[in-house]
């Protein structure tokens, strides 16, 4: 049952009962009405009290039903609301936990509303590409004002109740037992002549609507770059504020209909839910035991160690930080105190809390100092004699049952594991630079790494606040096996006419944060270098364009070498396009008698996301990743994918994998379509109408 009725002395206590949120699925909402009809029909019922079971009161729409049949069958929810609203006997909605989307919109057609303190209140669904759609752009505004209600709408931050205690939304904010003073609150009203207050009547006070209203649409200009949602919900207030309640909603409904429908919306739904399927693994159920983790080590204090130490130390675990040398240890807790001091300088951290969280750490040079962590993560040069030192070594000194983690983003985790006699607790722990910063981690999993190991890290990655996605053993995982093929096609364009600024512009006016050439030179072209050095002799079958290593052989690592792709000038990040490397570029097109021609950029764009897309297929195939969702949030969190197109393997199912298939068949037959081996699983899902995700 979606919907428990139940009756105490002349109150009937309706309560959403669908976990785990009470998402307004259709049962759920046909269980409301039935339940006001009983509590109409009965005569010794005089007052309603509607509420949720678990741990919220509503969640909101069940989201899962969108552009389902189910999500317009009748009972809708503004059915449901229009119901609640026109109850002759009053209703009374007792909040707790979470009330938000529709939940809150089914809250605002209550005559009136309780709440406990901590509820978690908001208009969310901006999040999700779209509106409130049941009443939430109308009656919101009419409960507390304009201007907080639209900067709900539009953020979809959610607010604590007890912060909007006096706001007009609730009629009482309730210290003790919530189902008890629901009662006592309903039994008073019951006892009222009606008829009872309702929202919609209300009306909209504001000194200058128009001018906030506009100075709304200035501050969402940025975020609604790319998102029609924010400037949606702000012209549905407005049409409520301009057009009286009735004409509002209507405008809302349409707008609701319509955002439902968007590429963005569909792109940011495929995030919330993928964020939540990443933590899920096929055959790891959740109820694995997990190991307790309370003292966290990290062997290295580079680059990726003292940023992994910040990320331990702001969940309040002590971290033990371990280094070869004195200095290379002062370097290091230097770069976390400077880090943690740019913090406070933005004013984001309370100096008392810089010395506390400096306080967790403990820096040594000793391997004894390791013996008691439940977790050790290795973040020392990418050699493998090296690895193999630091984890021989902590075979001896870890506890039993401790997990030993390796950061390694390009070594074989299977022989990292043989250097210990307990492969079963090694696992990856892939995190991208700024370690504290970037929210993507990629958990690799061994073919020992035992399970409850990856329910661990799993879990802990959540407390640390990270995305954390399992990546099967393979060379680059899968983000960075990905971006090689990316990469190796942008560098075939430039052989074939294109110039790094052209490629870059696409790609960037796609939506990527920064284009592949200016991401070289950010991170170092002498990196990709040293990889491709390794792939010549690991795959001397394999084509690819030396143009890169050109660049490099004349020193240009990029901009900390003062050029690379592009010139730069000191003390400046611009990317001024390079006469120099142009001409570089038109040579070696000479050389290798490759006839230059005009590049679209619409081509540039496919080729470098089919290219994505297509090792992608080839990641699932293999069994790397267990979903294509998981291969997405890689992209999204990791990489700079654009959030509003949802991901490499999205955007080809929005494309249709006919029509990548048929593009990549041309691309495979142009110069440099050696580049190409489609994965068998895009013509294999074509052919069945079939998507990555569907
Ligand atoms: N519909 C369907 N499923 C939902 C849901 C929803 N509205 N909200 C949460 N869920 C599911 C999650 O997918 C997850 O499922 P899983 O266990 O199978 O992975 C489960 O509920 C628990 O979710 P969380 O892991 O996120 O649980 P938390 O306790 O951390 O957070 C929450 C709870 C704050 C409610 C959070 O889930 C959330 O923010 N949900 C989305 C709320 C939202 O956006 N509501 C608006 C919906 S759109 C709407 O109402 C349209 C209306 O205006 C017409
Ligand atoms: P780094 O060179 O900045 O830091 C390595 C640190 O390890 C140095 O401080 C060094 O003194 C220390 N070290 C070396 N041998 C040691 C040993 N035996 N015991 C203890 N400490 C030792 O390197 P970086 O960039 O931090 O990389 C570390 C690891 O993280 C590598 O495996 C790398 O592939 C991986 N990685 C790096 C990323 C990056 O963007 N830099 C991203 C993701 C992973």
């Amino acid at each position: 049952m979606a919907v428990d009725y139940t009756t105490h002395d002349g109150v009937a206590v309706i309560t959403l009962n669908n976990p785990p949120v009470n998402g307004l699925g259709l049962t759920t909402r046909a269980g409301i009405v039935e339940g006001l009809e009983r509590a109409q029909n009965d005569p010794a019922i005089v007052a309603i009290v509607l509420t949720g079971a678990g741990k919220a009161f509503s969640g909101g729409a069940d989201i899962t039903e969108f552009n389902t049949p189910k999500a317009t069958q009748e009972p809708t929810l503004a059915t449901v609301i229009k119901a609640v609203e026109g109850s002759a006997k009053p209703v009374v909605a007792a909040i707790h936990s979470v009330a938000m989307g529709g939940g809150l919109e089914l809250a605002l057609g209550a005559h009136y509303r309780i709440a406990a303190p901590g509820a978690q209140i908001a208009l969310p669904e901006v999040k999700l590409g779209i509106l409130p759609g049941a009443g939430g752009t109308q009656r919101l505004p009419r409960a507390i004002g304009l201007e907080a209600a639209l900067n709900m709408i539009v953020s979809g931050a959610p607010v604590l109740s007890e912060k909007l205690a006096s706001s007009g939304l609730f009629d009482e904010v309730v210290q003790g037992d919530l189902a008890e003073a629901a009662l006592a609150f309903a039994r008073k009203v019951g006892a009222q002549a009606g008829p009872h207050p309702k929202v919609r009547d209300r009306k909209i006070e504001h000194p200058n609507a128009e001018g906030f209203i506009q100075f709304a649409r200035n501050s969402v200009a940025g975020i609604a770059k790319n998102f029609p949602a924010p400037h949606k919900c702000i012209d549905a207030v407005e049409a409520g504020v301009k057009d009286g309640f009735d004409k509002g909603l209507a405008f809302e409904r349409e707008c609701f209909i319509a955002l439902v429908q968007t590429p963005e919306s569909h792109a940011l739904r495929h995030a919330f839910f993928g964020e939540r399927a990443a933590s899920k693994i096929p055959d790891v159920p959740s109820s694995t035991p997990v190991r307790e983790l309370r003292k966290i080590a990290v062997i290295g204090a580079g680059t990726m160690g003292g940023g992994i130490a910040m990320n331990f130390v702001n969940a309040g675990l002590p971290v033990t930080l371990l280094e070869t040398k004195q200095d290379a240890l002062d370097r290091g807790i230097a770069t976390i105190r400077k880090n943690y001091e740019g913090t406070v300088k933005k004013g984001k951290l309370k100096p008392e809390a810089l010395e506390q969280r400096m306080a967790l750490i403990t820096p040594t040079l000793s391997y004894d100092d390791l013996k008691d962590a439940d977790l050790i993560i290795e973040a020392v040069f990418e050699e493998l004699g090296v690895k193999e030192q630091v984890f021989k070594r902590l075979d001896e000194v870890a506890k039993p049952g401790a997990i030993l983690a390796s950061n390694t983003s390009t070594l074989d985790l299977n022989k990292i594991a043989a250097f210990t006699k307990r492969p079963q607790d090694v696992v990856g722990m892939h995190f991208f630079s700024p370690a504290n910063v970037m929210k993507l981690l990629e958990v690799v999993r061994g073919k020992d790494t035992a399970k409850d190991v990856l329910a661990t890290v799993m879990q802990v990655a959540k407390k640390i606040r990270k995305t954390a996605v399992v990546s099967g053993v393979c060379d680059g995982f899968i983000g960075n096996r990905m971006i090689e093929q990316y990469i190796r096609q942008a560098l075939f364009m430039l052989e074939e006419g294109a110039l790094p600024a052209q490629i870059d512009k696409a790609i960037e006016k796609f939506g990527f944060a920064m284009g592949p050439f200016r991401m070289s030179d950010l991170a170092g072209n002498d990196i990709g270098w040293a990889i491709r050095k390794r792939r010549y002799q690991e795959h001397p079958d394999l084509h690819y364009s030396k143009i890169a290593d050109r660049l490099c052989e004349t020193g240009r690592f990029g901009q900390k070498t003062g050029g690379g792709w592009y010139d730069y000038k000191a003390g400046d990040r611009t990317a001024y396009p390079s006469k120099l490397v142009d001409e570089m570029i038109v040579g070696y097109s000479q050389e290798t008698a490759t006839p230059r021609r005009k590049i679209s950029d619409a081509e540039i764009v496919e080729r470098l996301v089919y290219a994505l897309s297509n090792e992608g297929a080839k990641i699932l195939e293999e069994g790397i990743a267990s979903k294509a969702s998981d291969i997405d949030m890689v992209y999204l969190t990791g990489y700079g994918f654009p959030l509003w197109r949802g991901g490499p393997m999205l955007y080809a199912d929005t494309v249709g994998l006919y029509n990548v298939e048929r593009a990549i068949g041309r691309y495979a037959a142009q110069a440099n379509g050696d580049g190409w081996q489609i994965a068998k699983s895009i013509g294999d899902l074509a052919a069945q109408g079939r998507g990555f995700n569907s």
